[in-house]
């Protein structure tokens, strides 16, 4: 297998194989080659397009929508030239396949299609054909014969997966792998191919919202925790063009618990609205379910609540959650937590027209967090009157007509409750 980074790959030409050591003038800093979808949400999520010869391996729960985003993808791709993309299916017939193409209105002349599942054929085939995409729908249905276990369990998908990546780095061919997200308690879901692959994506939205997220979950040529963003239609999935506030509900009144945050996840941010219901509990260790936010975080939030502003949730349940599905993994979301918790816990609103971003410090410290001013210029483009920020994150001047309220200690955001 050529070392990665060394073997020039083009999506028109070829992969130089021979092993050689070099020193670092003969190594040649091309722009890599990206291949356009068409689909921006897509394209953004593998980095700005797909390299030639990268795998990208595409989790989900059944029915969220990864065989339509790779069909869409493929038909695209292949309009950029990256042609012929190679559709194997392992799940759907043929024409099963073939009816969703049409459902969806999609180009399908240059489309072609395999259903097998026996990986030797599938390799047999792929080396006759030489296509320059080549999806896997799913890799969880290959066997290799070497194997004498079952298709779907650990060692096959491992296996197969294995001999597929190194087809894919030999020849530059695009790859995408798609896997399911198996029940828990079960190994041979997607997460055991995750090291094997350049890029990892997932669906992480719930089955039953309009949109769909998917999230670069790691990305070696692209910025990780990056979203797409897509709404679903009857015509497959179409791009979310300034998808920043489109998790917002606009109350008519003041909502207890409820607090909009700015979060950033990859490199843009996203207005969402985190959810706090905090009732007297009837169970000796009263619960704590999060929706969309890490519980461990949660309860450290608690704690420091309870230690630096004498705030107790003991006796309480705490239920939260990030309206829309998506999950927030950086710590900006911690202060928009506590504020929600709070004004739950008190019945009391936050003010109106308001957003919050921060992190807490075990010290009950209001930490900065990066791009403040991106944030806050987001809130304000959104018609935000009032910004509760950490007092590093606090601009000489604001941008719009947004007020900032700088805070340092936890304790101060007691008085912007109503
Ligand atoms: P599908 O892509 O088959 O999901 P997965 O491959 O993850 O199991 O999508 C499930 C069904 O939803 C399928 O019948 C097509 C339909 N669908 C739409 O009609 N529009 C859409 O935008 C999406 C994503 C799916
Ligand atoms: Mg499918």
């Amino acid at each position: 297998m050529p070392a990665k980074g060394r073997s020039r790959q083009s999506w028109s030409g070829a992969v130089s194989g021979e092993s050689k050591v070099h020193s670092p003038d003969e190594v040649s800093l091309e722009a890599q080659t990206r291949a356009q979808s068409g689909i921006g949400e897509f394209d953004r999520v593998l980095g700005g397009g797909l390299v030639p010869g990268s795998v990208v391996l595409l989790g989900g729960d059944p029915g969220i929508g990864k065989s339509t985003l790779l069909l869409q993808a493929l038909t695209g791709l292949a309009g950029q030239g990256v042609a012929p993309g190679l559709y194997v299916t392992g799940e759907e017939s043929l024409s099963q396949v073939m009816g969703r193409a049409q459902r969806l209105g999609l180009p399908i002349e240059g489309l072609r299609l395999l259903a097998e599942t026996r990986l030797e054929q599938v390799l047999g085939l792929v080396e006759r054909e030489q296509p320059k995409l080549l999806i896997i729908d799913s890799v969880q249905t290959l066997y290799t014969d070497t194997l004498e276990s079952a298709p779907g369990g650990v060692a096959q998908v491992r296996e197969c997966a294995a001999q597929l990546v190194r087809y894919a780095k030999r020849t530059g061919t695009g790859l995408f792998l798609v896997g399911h997200v198996t029940k828990e308690g079960s190994l041979a879901g997607p997460r055991v191919l995750e090291h094997m692959v350049d890029t990892v994506l997932y669906f992480e939205s719930e089955e039953t919202s309009r949109y769909r997220i998917v999230r670069a979950v790691k990305n070696r040529f692209g910025t990780a925790n990056e979203l797409g963003l897509f709404a679903m239609t009857e015509r497959g999935l179409r791009e979310v063009s300034n998808p920043s506030a489109i998790f917002l509900t606009r109350h008519d009144q003041d909502v207890a618990g409820s607090t909009v945050m700015v979060t950033r996840e990859g490199t843009r941010p996203l207005l969402l609205e985190v959810q706090a219901l905090v009732d007297d509990s009837t169970l000796a260790t009263p619960r704590r379910v999060c929706v969309g936010f890490e519980p461990n975080r949660l309860a450290m939030l608690l704690a420091v609540m309870h230690r630096h502003a004498g705030v107790s949730s003991h006796g309480q349940d705490v239920f939260l959650n990030v309206v829309g599905g998506v999950r927030v993994s950086e710590t900006g979301a911690d202060l928009p937590v506590v504020l929600s918790v709070l004004s739950s816990l008190k019945d009391r609103p936050l003010l109106r027209r308001t957003v919050v971003f921060g992190e807490i410090g075990l010290g009950g410290e209001v930490r900065p967090v990066p791009n403040g001013e991106e944030r806050l210029r987001e809130a304000a483009k959104h018609g935000f009157e009032r910004a509760i920020v950490p007092a590093g994150n606090a601009p000489r001047k604001a941008p719009g007509d947004i007020q900032v309220i700088a805070i340092n200690k936890l304790d101060e955001v007691f008085n912007h409750l109503h």
